[in-house]
């Protein structure tokens, strides 16, 4: 009897999951680095081991507003349950990450798809470390309803080859803030209100100019895009992006994905970005 209801219900449910399914961001990641990387978003996707040159696709639902990070994980071991270590980007020794975990030295993509007034907000953040290049870039859909969107943060250097020695870490280059644990660092106590770049961070800037380099970063380095855009998170990416082959159904990026957003757009997304960099702060659990 149970098996009965069980095989009528199975194709119902189906049917409505399906639609959710394929309606919602796809973020596709892929690892252009020379050796394995294992990649983790949260809260969905979890974690894969992605060898050179392959990619891996996650679906975000854009129906409710959805938070978000994309990093990648270097030097893991795992067994056949999914449990072990990571060099760095561990999420508390699992394959597929569930929490952001505790991730000196590793740089992560932070997202919110479907945000206030349906604009996907994505940055790509050095507050935790180096450990990986990357990119974070919208997919253009072209004639697509209006939709679609051309710019976002790159960050193609290898900041651990120019890692000064107090920031050195396995795997990577931590951020001042995690070695010194000081308010000018972390923007925290006498400089919560007031606090600028220090020489450290003003050595990812000059790398990675368009990735947070220290907690009150200019918040023009977030950007923006209507909700319905799909992304590209390319690890160690080519130089010319636009070179890059995306799986089927993918539009490569504008070569142009740096440039930031005409000046009126940003004077009216400025604040709409301050009040996010806000709420991304508060998920981070560390
Ligand atoms: C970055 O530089 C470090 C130290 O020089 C090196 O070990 C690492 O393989 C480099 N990473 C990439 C992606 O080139
Ligand atoms: C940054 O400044 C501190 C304090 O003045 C100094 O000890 C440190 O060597 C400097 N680091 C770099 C990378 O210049
Ligand atoms: C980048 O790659 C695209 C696609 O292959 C090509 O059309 C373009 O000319 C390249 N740009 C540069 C600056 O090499
Ligand atoms: C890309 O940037 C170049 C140089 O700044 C500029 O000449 C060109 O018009 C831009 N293309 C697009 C599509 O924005």
């Amino acid at each position: 009897m149970s098996s009965l209801c069980t095989l009528h219900f199975l194709p119902l449910f189906l049917l409505f999951l399906l639609p959710v399914a394929t309606d919602g961001a796809t973020i596709s990641i892929t690892n252009r680095c020379s050796y394995t990387l294992w990649p983790a978003a949260v809260p969905v996707g979890g974690g894969v081991q992605l060898q050179p040159g392959e990619w891996w696709t996650i679906n975000v639902p854009h129906t409710t507003p959805t938070s978000g990070r994309v990093w990648a994980r270097t030097a893991c071991s795992f067994d056949g349950a999914g449990n072990g270590k990571c060099e760095t980007g561990d999420c508390g020794g699992v394959l597929a990450c569930t929490v952001y975990g505790k991730m000196p030295n590793t740089m992560v993509a932070e997202f919110t798809i479907a945000g206030y007034n349906n604009i996907d907000f994505f940055d790509i953040s050095l507050l935790d470390g180096f450990n990986v290049p990357m990119d974070f870039l919208p997919v253009p859909t072209n004639g697509q309803d209006g939709k679609g969107c051309s710019k976002g943060p790159r960050c193609a250097t290898n900041i651990t080859s120019q890692c000064p020695s107090a920031l050195k870490a396995p795997g990577g280059c931590n951020n001042a803030c995690s070695v010194f644990k000081q308010d000018v660092y972390c923007c925290t106590g006498s400089s919560s209100s007031n606090c600028g770049p220090t020489n450290y961070s003003e050595l990812f800037k000059r790398n990675c100019p368009d990735a947070y380099s220290y907690p009150m970063d200019d918040s023009t380095i977030t950007f923006t895009c209507p909700t319905g855009t799909n992304y590209l998170a390319a690890f160690c990416p080519p130089i010319n992006i636009s070179a890059l082959a995306l799986p089927p159904d993918a539009n490569p990026p504008s070569p142009n994905a740096t440039e930031q957003p005409a000046a009126n757009t940003i004077a009216h997304r400025h604040n709409d970005a301050r009040k996010w960099r806000k709420g991304m702060k508060n998920l981070g659990n560390y």
